[in-house]
């Protein structure tokens, strides 16, 4: 490659191949995890921008912090590193009236955004929409965007989704006008050579994808559109319960509940509850590999102004809001303290019952006579994606963990009464939380230093 020259380098397979000769209007690209999908997404929108003038394309996820922690790395170290490198793309940060964007040589350009925050982006016309992780978006999302599908500057307009299958009923796995291109590990060159074998970097992936279970593995390493058997949380249904963010009135009380953890998940949720008692999960802080004071300086810095360390060595600051009623902790003595000396907050051990913490918590799920039930999941509220657990597709926060929380079976293929023990320690907090609440334990004493 010369210094004036753009050389890119990009072989599509299987799937990807079809989707660059494919004038379709709506495509889906479905397949198991790591098989290219997002990368021929990419491609498709990076190549369509570097070979036609002033063409407006749109990447979209359902929410803007996702998109960032995952599609936009992508973006800018597998597909347009070179174009950034040469300045033949530009990133441009956004504006009061417009959106951010990757910015051509030629006027052509890839918007960016979140359908959290619609604002700009539906305001404009595309040519091509490429949604990631499209499962995430309901059927009227993908219907508003597609009638943004009109620039006109190509004589052919499309809208790309790609997704990992999920619940066999999904609206995007039932939708006529769809065309749908099955991708599979096979399509991507990085894990399988050309005469089907796995590349060194293929079998470690797959070794990660056989590690998962139940319904994980189904859906992330076999590409199948399934349920569940045995969904502990069988009301659970992301249209209800999953919530665009809002600001919490400060006179709602919150709870954190902590599940300790440093090669499996560190979680931290932020609950508030409203004067009817229901419950919100606003924040999360779900991450492996992590300590627990680095968590505590994160924690300062997301409730605290300005926080710093004072003479005891416990982060202090005024807080942005309102302190915790009561911190529900796993037991982990010596972790429990840790928390209390970095940020001087007391913590209480929670009531780790298993049936009766997820009775309450499944009661939490029903509809009350309201027409609403008594729990709520904020989107996109971790705080930040880790991708090592991303990558090895286990789930990243508390919400993913509910479509795979289920019964555990018996060698006979009878339900135990237990939940398994697999990616539930989002779960196991929910269900700490849903006992101190509901089913009365002792009283408590709480007093916090200002
Ligand atoms: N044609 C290709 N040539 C070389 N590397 C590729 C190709 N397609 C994908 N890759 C690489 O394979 C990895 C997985 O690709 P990608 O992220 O696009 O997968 P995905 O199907 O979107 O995965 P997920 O289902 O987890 O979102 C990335 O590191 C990417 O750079
Ligand atoms: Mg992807």
């Amino acid at each position: 490659m010369t210094t004036s020259e753009l050389v890119v380098t990009y072989q599509p397979r299987g799937a990807a191949l079809k989707l660059f000769k494919s004038k379709d209007s709506e495509i889906l690209l479905d397949g198991p995890a790591g098989t290219g999908k997002s990368v021929a997404g990419l491609f498709r929108l990076h190549l369509a921008c570097l070979k036609h003038k002033k063409i407006r394309c749109l990447l979209i996820r359902k929410t803007g912090v996702s998109l960032a922690a995952t599609t936009l790395r992508t973006y800018e170290e597998n597909v347009a590193e070179h174009a950034l490198s040469m300045g033949i793309v530009r990133f441009f940060g956004g504006n009061a009236r417009r959106p951010p964007a990757y910015q051509y040589r030629g006027g052509s350009e890839i918007v960016i955004g979140g359908l959290d925050k619609p604002e700009k982006v539906l305001s404009s016309e595309y040519d091509i929409i490429f949604v990631d992780e499209a499962t995430e978006l309901t059927e009227t999302d993908w219907e508003t965007l597609h009638s943004r599908l009109r620039h006109g500057k190509l004589p052919w307009q499309q809208q790309i989704a790609a997704c990992n299958p999920s619940f066999p009923h999904h609206w995007l796995n039932k939708r006529p006008s769809v065309t749908r291109l099955i991708s599979r590990h096979s399509d991507n060159p990085k894990y399988v050579n050309e005469d089907g074998t796995f590349t060194p970097e293929g079998r470690d992936y797959m070794d990660k994808l056989d590690k998962l279970t139940g319904v994980r593995k189904l859906r992330l390493r076999d590409g199948k559109w399934v349920a569940a058997e045995g969904l502990v949380y069988e009301d659970f249904d992301p249209a209800v319960h999953v919530i665009d963010p809002f600001p919490i009135p400060d006179e709602w009380t919150r709870y954190w509940v902590i599940d300790w953890g440093f090669t499996n998940p560190f979680v931290c949720q932020f609950w508030a509850q409203d004067p009817d008692g229901r419950l919100y999960l606003y924040r999360e802080i779900y991450r492996t590999r992590r300590t627990v004071d680095q968590h505590c300086e994160q924690i300062a810095q997301l409730v605290m102004e300005n926080p710093v360390k004072d003479e005891d060595e416990a982060w202090r600051g005024t807080w942005k809001e309102p302190q915790p009623y009561s911190i529900l902790c796993d037991h982990d003595a010596e972790d429990r303290q840790t928390f209390e000396n970095e940020l001087d907050l007391s913590t209480d051990a929670a009531d780790k019952k298993v049936d009766a913490g997820i009775q309450t918590a499944q009661a939490r799920f029903r509809l009350a006579d309201d027409g609403k039930p008594r729990v709520y999941f904020m989107r996109g509220c971790v705080v930040s994606i880790d991708t090592d657990l991303r990558e090895s597709g286990k789930p990243t926060s508390t919400i993913e963990e509910v479509p795979g929380y289920v019964w555990d079976i018996k060698p006979g293929g009878e339900l135990q009464e237990r939940p398994r023990k697999v990616d539930d320690h989002g779960m196991d907090g929910f269900r700490y939380l849903c006992k101190e609440l509901d089913q009365g334990s002792q009283p408590r004493y709480r007093s916090f230093r200002y």
